[in-house]
């Protein structure tokens, strides 16, 4: 019997403590009006002082549990979309599972930057189609802040800290129906110049800040990004009218709206938290499917294009059935 991943729950946490514009226009040369502007951010969660990576991650894992009405204990796979892990090593995965209370299993980190999310379902989606998993947590969680050279205008005010989480069970594929219909990833480590931290624990020995050249980043994006849309459209030999809802990376406002152009959809059918949320990296794809499903867009039957870009350069998408 062909298996397929059906995402039976969703779920987010972002920390409390939310920075607006005008908050760090008072200590760097910026304005809420050149923010909003360049890239529809208004705001951002920030994580406490003490609170790590593993604690949203925990959070939003508990949520989509709840969502998906299973527990812990029925859990056998846990995936962890992250660049911002508690500590070098262990996998953050695993601090995530000692902290729901979760002793089988297996649990590791992946590292894909922005399109982590999507890296991290891939995975785990094909670990549950070769039936190696049966239940699987897959997370993006990040704390970008920890990372951030505050002094940087040009790269400071685009990030935001928080998780999401689904969870995938195995189930029969039947045509038509509910669950995960193909992934596609891609890489190329040519232009790790153009967005990269600049410390590591082989090279620096310090955990390093996010350097970014901005402008190539969003010359490559809409390009990447338009590239592995319809490579996922075509493998499923559907086209863009198809799509019910666009869940991209939230990296920017004018980046979202070029794909959605560029796929003929219009904004209402583009789920975006950029406004709210700014830059969450790997969190960013999950917190905004949690939103959709949450306030009711996201309906049963509907057919979902998930798609992220990040450092790497890493890209790629994802298309599912709610
Ligand atoms: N406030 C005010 N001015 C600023 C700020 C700021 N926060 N940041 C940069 N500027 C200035 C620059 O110094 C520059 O000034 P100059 O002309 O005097 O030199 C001017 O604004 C224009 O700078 P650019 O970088 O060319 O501005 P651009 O229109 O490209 O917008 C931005 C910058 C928003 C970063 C844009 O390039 C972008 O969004 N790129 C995508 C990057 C991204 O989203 N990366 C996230 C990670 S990867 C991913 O998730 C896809």
């Amino acid at each position: 019997m062909a298996l397929r991943s059906h995402i039976v729950g969703c779920g987010a946490y972002l920390p409390d403590r939310v920075v607006a514009n005008a908050e760090l226009a008072q200590s760097l040369d910026t304005s809420d009006a050149w923010i909003v502007e360049r890239t529809g951010i208004h705001q951002r969660h920030i994580a406490a002082a003490g609170e790590f990576t593993s604690d949203l991650a925990a959070a939003a894992a508990r949520a989509a549990l709840s969502h998906a009405g299973l527990a812990a204990g029925d859990i056998d796979l846990i995936v962890l979309a992250t660049a911002t892990p508690d500590r070098t090593f262990p996998a953050t995965a695993a601090r995530v599972q000692a902290k729901l209370g979760m002793t089988r299993g297996a649990a590791f980190d992946v590292q894909a930057v922005c399109s982590g999310f999507i890296y991290a379902l891939a995975v785990a989606d094909n670990f549950v189609r070769v039936g190696q998993a049966r239940t699987a947590l897959v997370i993006g969680a990040e704390t970008f802040s920890r990372i951030l050279d505050w002094t940087d205008r040009g790269t400071c005010v685009l990030f935001g800290d928080g998780a999401g989480a689904v969870v995938l069970r195995a189930t029969a594929a039947e045509p038509g129906g509910a669950g995960i219909l193909s992934t596609h990833l891609h890489s190329d480590g040519r232009y790790e110049d153009l967005l990269y931290v600049d410390g590591g624990p082989s090279s620096t020995q310090t955990v390093g800040h996010l350097r970014m050249v901005g402008r190539e980043v969003f010359r490559h994006a809409v390009t990447n990004l338009a590239a592995v849309v319809g490579e996922a459209l075509a493998a499923n030999g559907l086209t863009a009218d198809a799509i019910d809802w666009l869940v991209p990376h939230q990296a920017n406002q004018r980046i979202m709206d070029s794909t959605a152009r560029k796929l003929g959809l219009p904004a209402e059918r583009v789920i975006s938290t950029v406004a709210r949320h700014a830059n969450t990296s790997a969190a960013s794809v999950p917190l905004a499917l949690a939103e959709g499903v949450r306030d009711g867009r996201i309906r049963q039957g509907q057919l979902l294009l998930l798609e992220a870009m990040g450092g790497g350069f890493t890209w790629g998408a994802c298309l599912a059935r709610w």
